[in-house]
């Protein structure tokens, strides 16, 4: 396995590939691999000849009072299994290369009726650090399919919606989450938790699951299940909750009753951890 750490020598590599003929995936992370992040490999590794992991803590993507300098850099051993999984090459740039003009420097931007709801109201300029880094990412990288977690499920929508309007040649494929034993979904910032707030965060996906039983036993009254779920969660432990939402997978707004699929996105809080989670129906 290969790592690279110029943008040229990953284009050069991918660039040697296509001329091949060979299918090249994409999973873009920020590193601190989990097996979640693994299983987004595998996927890749399915439909692909070759594939490229990229570690990168992007810091246009954190607020100014979030976890930046704190995030898990691990990179020894992140290595160390993605060499197990047979990757094929790690795309692993420094800040400087990734923005050699500095941070503040030209924007990819997807309107705020996707990017300023839900995650965008309490992290306003979070997609604009996703979708400028992601664009960025592609076009260093220049592969065919680029997969991302189910988890992120906002974030999904949002670089799918990146990729039709800026005509972008990526297929992008979205991953099922991977949850520990007790339902937890797997995260790195699942490290974070004490272990009396781990016992209690698996408690959001039994939540979901539970809405999601009353739901396809409709009719119900979706804004009344989500004042339910949110007072059972503070109930059960959880310091705050900052959406549980039951909403239409494409326009991330509120169901309607015709919807034919359903997202019930949620966000609770352990101390200053967030625990994201959705169930799609
Ligand atoms: O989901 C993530 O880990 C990040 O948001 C991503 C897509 C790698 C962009 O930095």
């Amino acid at each position: 396995m290969q790592v690279f750490n110029q943008v040229q020598a990953i284009r050069d590599q991918v660039s040697e590939w296509k001329q091949a003929r060979l299918k090249v995936g994409f999973v873009p992370t920020m590193g601190n691999l989990h097996a979640g992040h693994l299983s987004l490999v595998r996927l890749a590794q399915k439909s692909c000849d070759k594939v490229v992991v990229s570690i990168f803590v992007n810091p246009t993507q954190f607020g100014p009072n979030e976890d930046f300098d704190s995030y898990p850099r691990t990179f020894e051993a992140d290595q160390q299994k993605l060499q197990e999984l047979a990757t094929d090459a790690v795309f692993y740039p420094s800040v400087e290369e990734m923005y050699p003009n500095g941070l503040k420097q030209t924007l990819v931007q997807v309107p705020a009726d996707l990017t300023g709801l839900l995650e965008g109201s309490s992290r306003p300029e979070h997609f604009d650090g996703v979708t400028t880094v992601v664009c960025k990412l592609f076009n260093m990288v220049q592969p065919h399919k680029a997969v991302f977690g189910q988890k992120d499920f906002q974030q999904l929508v949002v670089l799918k919606k990146m990729v039709a309007e800026l005509a972008i040649p990526i297929e992008i494929i979205g991953a099922p989450i991977e949850r520990d034993s007790d339902g937890l979904a797997l995260s790195s910032r699942n490290q974070y938790l004490n272990p009396e707030q781990r016992s209690i965060a698996p408690k959001l996906y039994e939540s979901l699951q539970e809405m999601a039983q009353q739901l396809i036993n409709r009719p119900v009254n979706f804004a009344e299940l989500e004042n339910k779920a949110t007072a059972r969660l503070l109930h059960e432990g959880f310091d705050k909750v900052d959406y549980v939402k039951v909403c239409n997978p494409a326009t991330l707004r509120p169901a309607s009753e015709d919807d034919k699929t359903i997202v019930i996105l949620a966000v609770a809080r352990l101390g200053s951890t967030r625990i994201l989670d959705n169930i799609l129906l």
